[in-house]
């Protein structure tokens, strides 16, 4: 497949331009519920905004908790009211954090994004400051395990 210089295919590209400032939007999403996250432990806080294939956007960020392990990140939080809406289907990811790079997902949200969505899914990571990298659910999570790996036997 072909892919832009900004790792989007270029049939994404068109389509995002036809319908506006998309990407924009989720950026604008992730960045304003990334102020409400619940990070008093690690002070990282994190946004995430999905846009399904319906094409609402959904917002989540992490909430920590005092017993560490409860803590859930931004991704969760986002892809919980998704479903949460009825909806299953992911059509874009944007995750923004106040780090000095992107910071990727951890590998539980990869396993989480990959459950909704395909493969060549957008993701995008980013900075407050402006800094993004366009990645891919499949890219984030090569060989995923899968419903298929259950069939058999
Ligand atoms: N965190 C997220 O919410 N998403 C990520 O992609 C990376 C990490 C959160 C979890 C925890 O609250 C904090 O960042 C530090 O790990």
């Amino acid at each position: 497949m072909f892919l832009a210089s900004n790792g989007y295919s270029r049939e994404h590209d068109i389509a995002m331009k036809k319908k506006g400032l998309e990407m924009k939007d989720l950026r604008a999403a992730a960045s304003a519920v990334r102020k409400n996250a619940h990070a008093p432990y690690s002070a990282f806080k994190v946004g995430a905004a999905i846009r399904s294939d319906s094409g609402a956007v959904y917002i989540g960020c992490n909430v920590e908790n005092v017993a560490y392990p409860e803590g859930t990140c931004a991704e969760a939080g986002a892809i919980a009211a998704m479903v949460a809406a009825g909806e299953t289907t992911l059509a874009e990811v944007y995750v923004i954090a106040g780090s000095p790079s992107p910071v990727p997902p951890c590998g539980g949200c990869r396993q989480k994004l990959a459950e909704f969505g395909g493969g060549d899914v957008p993701v995008t990571l980013a900075t407050v400051s402006g800094e993004e990298f366009r990645t891919t659910i499949g890219d984030l999570l090569p060989g995923a395990f899968g419903a298929a790996h259950m069939s058999g036997e």
